[in-house]
């Protein structure tokens, strides 16, 4: 694993950010696995004022959500679907089709899990994949106990992401209790991975992250063992 240290929220953004653009330029139809919560809302600000700048094409990308919360239509402002518009594919040169994010609406949950895993593979995988991580360690929406290998599926969301997620519903009752996530077996596949880390409430998973046991009791620690990961972690992060 790289281990970034950076100062704050701020400066982790500037660092994915040149990372990705790196990646973008470099490759000739680069497929990148994207986040949403709270942690790459700064990547994508700056991926957006760079486009705008015109600094930067998307034309030849193509993109992976991690997940999506089941019942959820992507005009929900809630959903994933619509988060990722509003904070990027709205701002930049990105058609419908290189944009791929679960269905969490589909009327066969398990047709949509095996479509997506096969979109995946289908785009010969993933070169970079942003992920932040959940405080029970969760990677996606893969909580405690999901076995490493496991591919896109319906996963049960625990009550302490539940909770922790609300934050982004007017109530705690809105919020779905099941999503679609791309495995963790399915994350590993990615050519690249970079993982964010900011804030103190992050501290104890950035610990048991890099130098935990590698459990399937802590998803993220399954990182410890892909060859090409880099953890970009602010110093609260850090318990600094
Ligand atoms: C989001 C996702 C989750 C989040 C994690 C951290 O697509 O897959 O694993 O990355 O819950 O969320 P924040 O960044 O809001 O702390």
């Amino acid at each position: 694993m790289k281990i970034v240290k950076v100062k704050d929220y701020e400066e982790m953004s500037d660092k994915v950010c040149e990372l990705f653009i790196d990646r973008l330029t470099a490759l000739k139809n680069p497929v990148f696995g994207l986040a949403t919560g709270s942690t790459p809302k700064g990547l994508y600000k700056r991926l957006v004022q760079r486009y705008n700048k015109g600094k930067i094409s998307f034309d030849h990308a193509t993109f992976f959500n991690l997940d999506e919360y089941i019942g959820l239509d992507q005009n929900h402002p809630s959903s994933y679907a619509y988060y990722m518009k509003n904070k990027l594919y709205n701002h930049i040169n990105v058609s419908s089709e290189q944009i791929h994010i679960p269905n969490g609406k589909a009327k066969d949950l398990k047709k949509e899990c095996d479509r997506y895993e096969q979109l995946i593979r289908d785009a010969n995988y993933i070169d970079l994949q942003i992920l932040g991580i959940g405080i029970n360690g969760h990677i996606g929406f893969n909580e405690p106990g999901t076995p490493f290998d496991s591919r896109t599926d319906v996963v049960q969301l625990t009550n302490s992401t539940i909770k922790v997620n609300s934050r982004f519903f007017n109530s705690i009752e809105e919020v779905p209790n099941e999503a679609i996530t791309m495995g963790i077996g399915t994350i590993m596949d990615s050519k690249e991975i970079v993982m964010l880390i900011s804030g103190e409430h992050k501290s104890k998973a950035l610990q048991q992250t890099i130098y935990g046991e590698v459990t399937e009791n802590f998803p993220a620690s399954i990182l410890q063992t892909h060859e090409n990961v880099t953890i970009i972690a602010d110093a609260a992060a850090f318990g600094e």
